[in-house]
C-alpha cells in the first residue's frame, strides 16, 4: 500500500485490515501518524498493518525497504503529491508510480488499484496530466488494474464550517450554482477501493465514482450549514474574474520568480474547481451529468456536516480547498 498516511490512504488501510487482508504500508521515514512520529511497532499494534519506511521515488529503496524480496498479490496506491504543483505532481503522481509499478511486478504483484481523480477527464492542470500519464502506463502494463476516479472529498467541501460558525458569510463563486458534485466519504471510497481487489466487474476499468444522494451546489452546501447551525443564510459572492486576475498576475510575475510560478499553478487549480463540476462529463454534449455519475456508500456530505456541527467529527483541511 502506498500513500497510507493520507486522508483516503488511512481509511483504506482500515478497510483492508477489516476485511482480513495482510497489509504492508510503505511510508516516508518522517511520516507522522496522529501527531507523533510513526513507529513500526506502534502502527502494527494500532492499525493491524505493517509499516515500512523508505523513499517511494527511489527504485532501490522501494525494492530493499518496501518489498524486501517478499511476494505480494496486489498494490493499492492512494499516493498523490500534497501540493499539486507541477514538479511535485510529475515526481509523485507519475514518476513514483512508474517506479512502484516496476518494483511491484518484480515482487510478483499481478493487480494494481490506483486512486486517481475524476477531474482528469477534463485535464487542464499539470497534476491532471501527470495522473493521466501514469493511468496510461498502468492500463498498458499487463497487470489487472482498477483506476478509481472519485468526485470531491468531504474535506475539500468543509473549509468554511469554522467561518460560518464564527458568524461570517459563506463564500461562493458567482451565485454559488456554477458547479455541483456528488461528494464521497472517506470510508465509502475506501470500501470501494478494497472492493476492486475481489470484484471482477471493477477490474480493468476506469471507474468514476461519487457518493450517495443528489448532486449539490456550493450554495446548497452553505444553506445546509446555516440550517444546521440555526442561523439565517448569509452569502458573499466572489466573481470568478477575480481568480482570473490573480492567475494572470502570478503567471507574469512567475516568469521572473519561480516561486510565484508555482503559486500561479495553485491559483489555476483553485479556478478550475471554482468552475468545473465534479460529475461525469457527457462527451456527446460536453456537459456535466449527475445521472451518469455512479454512486456508492451511505454517508452524504450533509450527514458529515451534521456530525461536525455536533462535535462528532472534525474536518481536515483540503489541500486544494479554495476557501
Ligand atoms: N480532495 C479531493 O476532493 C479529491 C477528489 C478526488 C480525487 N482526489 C485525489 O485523491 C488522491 C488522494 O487524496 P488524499 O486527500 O487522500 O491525499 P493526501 O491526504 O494529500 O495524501 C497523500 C499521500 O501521498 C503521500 N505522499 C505525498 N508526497 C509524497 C512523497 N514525496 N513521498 C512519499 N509519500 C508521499 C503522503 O504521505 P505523507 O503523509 O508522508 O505526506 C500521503 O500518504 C489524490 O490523487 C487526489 O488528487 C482528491
Amino acid at each position: 500500500m502506498l500513500g497510507a498516511t493520507g486522508t483516503i490512504g488511512r481509511a483504506t488501510v482500515r478497510a483492508l485490515v477489516a476485511r482480513g487482508h495482510e497489509v504492508v504500508c510503505f511510508v516516508r521515514p518522517h511520516a507522522r501518524v496522529g501527531g507523533e512520529p510513526a513507529s513500526a511497532d506502534r502502527e502494527r499494534r494500532s492499525s493491524g498493518a505493517t509499516l515500512r519506511f523508505g523513499d517511494v521515488t527511489d527504485a532501490t529503496s522501494l525494492a530493499r525497504d518496501g518489498f524486501c524480496g517478499e511476494r505480494f498479490d496486489a498494490l493499492v496506491s492512494c499516493l498523490a503529491s500534497r501540493t499539486g504543483a507541477p514538479r511535485d505532481a510529475w515526481a509523485i503522481d507519475h514518476r513514483a508510480h512508474v517506479v512502484a509499478l516496476d518494483a511491484a511486478r518484480r515482487a510478483g504483484v499481478t493487480q494494481f488499484v490506483l486512486l486517481s481523480a475524476l477531474c482528469v477527464q477534463k485535464p487542464r492542470l499539470a497534476f491532471q496530466q501527470a495522473k493521466l500519464a501514469f493511468e496510461r502506463e498502468l492500463i498498458a502494463s499487463g497487470l489487472t488494474w482498477s483506476i478509481v476516479r472519485p468526485t470531491a472529498f468531504f474535506k475539500s467541501l468543509s473549509g468554511q464550517i469554522e467561518r460560518v460558525r464564527n458568524g461570517k458569510p459563506f463564500l461562493v463563486f458567482g451565485d454559488g450554482t456554477l458547479t455541483s458534485c456528488k461528494p464521497i466519504g472517506d470510508d465509502d471510497l475506501a470500501a470501494y477501493l478494497v472492493d476492486c481487489l475481489d470484484d471482477a466487474s471493477l477490474q480493468n476499468r476506469v471507474l468514476p465514482i461519487g457518493g450517495p444522494g443528489p448532486a449539490i451546489t456550493p450554495r446548497e452546501q452553505g444553506e445546509r450549514l446555516f440550517a444546521l447551525l440555526g442561523r439565517e443564510p448569509r452569502f458573499k459572492q466572489v466573481p470568478v474574474a477575480l481568480l482570473d486576475v490573480i492567475v494572470r498576475v502570478l503567471a507574469i510575475a512567475g516568469r521572473a520568480v519561480p516561486a510565484l510560478a508555482a503559486k500561479a499553478e495553485l491559483a489555476r487549480i483553485g479556478r478550475y474547481y471554482a468552475t468545473e463540476s465534479m460529475l461525469v462529463l457527457d462527451p456527446s454534449t460536453g456537459r456535466y451529468d449527475a445521472d451518469r455519475t455512479p454512486s456508492t456508500g451511505t454517508e452524504t456530505l450533509f450527514d458529515f456536516y451534521a456530525r461536525v456541527v455536533a462535535g462528532e467529527a472534525a474536518p481536515e483541511r483540503g489541500d486544494h480547498a479554495v476557501f
